[in-house]
């Protein structure tokens, strides 16, 4: 069996995170779950979940105010949204939605609480937990498939809880998230072996997508096995970059091409990728 991958980049990215460099900041507890919500390394977001409530704690580059929501479309409208900071050592926390591409309103229902709130030398920590499905018509149910989370932070505070200065084009942004996948807490049998199907020191070329391609040959797995997981191998840093991935399963791929790394579909015609997809992963598919 012989599988290829693919991978689909976009660069335009690519120089502009190397400038900066990546602190992760230190959570008040142990979670396992851990995403940067922006390139610059400048929103970090730690959680954690049961079967009724999830618990974030948000590390943000900031001593002003924090936003994080959840959105249908990763616009900032719909959408229900969290808003806080902390002021003379006071942390704030209000449970809103947005009601327009403006400042959000409070929910009457305020089902986050605030669970800490401090400023350090990352900058601001909140950390707040919910039921994932909370009675409020303005709050979205947190469930197990692909969310829309969105950000937002802003250098000052509110100058009074009425009045938040906007966060600007930069300050802001949306990412795809499994909040409650589990694969991540999966732990697999003691006598399972993983195999990393890797593209080695790939040079990400200068045009803005490229579909990049290597066979690979599982000849030392001789007998019968089961594959019973999956999961996307991606360089630190390197996130922006990688769209999507494919493994294809071929039979009777010319052998002379294992170990090659070549640019799909450009190639002869025996080196296209053959049409049995056994794994597939996308941005936000966790
Ligand atoms: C789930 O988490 C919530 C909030 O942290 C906690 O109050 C609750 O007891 C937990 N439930 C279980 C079954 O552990
Ligand atoms: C929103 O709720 C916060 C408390 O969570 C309160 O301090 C603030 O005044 C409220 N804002 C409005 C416009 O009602
Ligand atoms: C939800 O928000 C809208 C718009 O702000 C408001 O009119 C409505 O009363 C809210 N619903 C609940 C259940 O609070
Ligand atoms: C693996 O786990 C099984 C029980 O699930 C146990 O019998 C076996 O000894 C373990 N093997 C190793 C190498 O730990």
């Amino acid at each position: 069996m012989k599988i290829t991958r693919q991978l689909f980049l976009f660069l335009v990215f690519l120089w502009t995170t190397k400038a900066f460099s990546h602190l992760t900041p230190i959570p008040t507890e142990h979670f396992l779950l851990h995403e940067t919500l922006d390139h610059l390394g400048n929103y970090h977001v730690f959680w954690k979940f049961n079967k009724t409530h999830i618990t974030f704690e948000v590390h943000v580059k900031t001593r002003g105010y924090v936003g994080f929501g959840i959105s249908p479309n990763g616009k900032m409208y719909p959408s229900d949204v969290v808003v806080g900071w902390v002021k003379d050592g006071v942390p704030h926390l209000s449970d809103m939605h947005t009601v327009g591409h403006f400042q959000p309103v409070n929910d009457t229902s305020q089902d986050w609480t605030l669970l800490h709130g401090q400023e350090n030398n990352f900058g601001t920590v909140l950390k707040f937990e919910r039921p994932l499905t909370t009675c409020d018509n303005n709050d979205t149910d947190i469930v197990d498939a692909t969310m829309r989370i969105i950000f937002s932070y802003h250098p000052d505070d509110p100058t009074d809880d009425n009045l938040m200065p906007w966060h600007g084009a930069t300050r802001r942004g949306a990412k795809s998230m499994m909040l409650l996948s589990t694969s991540k807490q999966y732990k697999l049998p003691n006598d399972s072996q993983t195999k990393d199907l890797v593209h080695h020191q790939f040079n990400v070329p200068t045009k803005r997508t490229t579909y990049q391609c290597r066979v690979y040959s599982l000849d030392d797995i001789t007998t019968k096995h089961h594959v019973i997981k999956f999961e996307a191998v991606i360089q630190k840093d390197h996130e922006p970059f990688v769209h999507h991935m494919n493994i294809y399963k071929c039979h009777n791929y010319p052998r002379k091409y294992i170990g090659t790394n070549f640019e799909c579909y450009t190639g002869s015609l025996d080196m296209m990728p053959c049409g049995n997809v056994v794994a597939g992963w996308a941005v936000g598919s966790g």
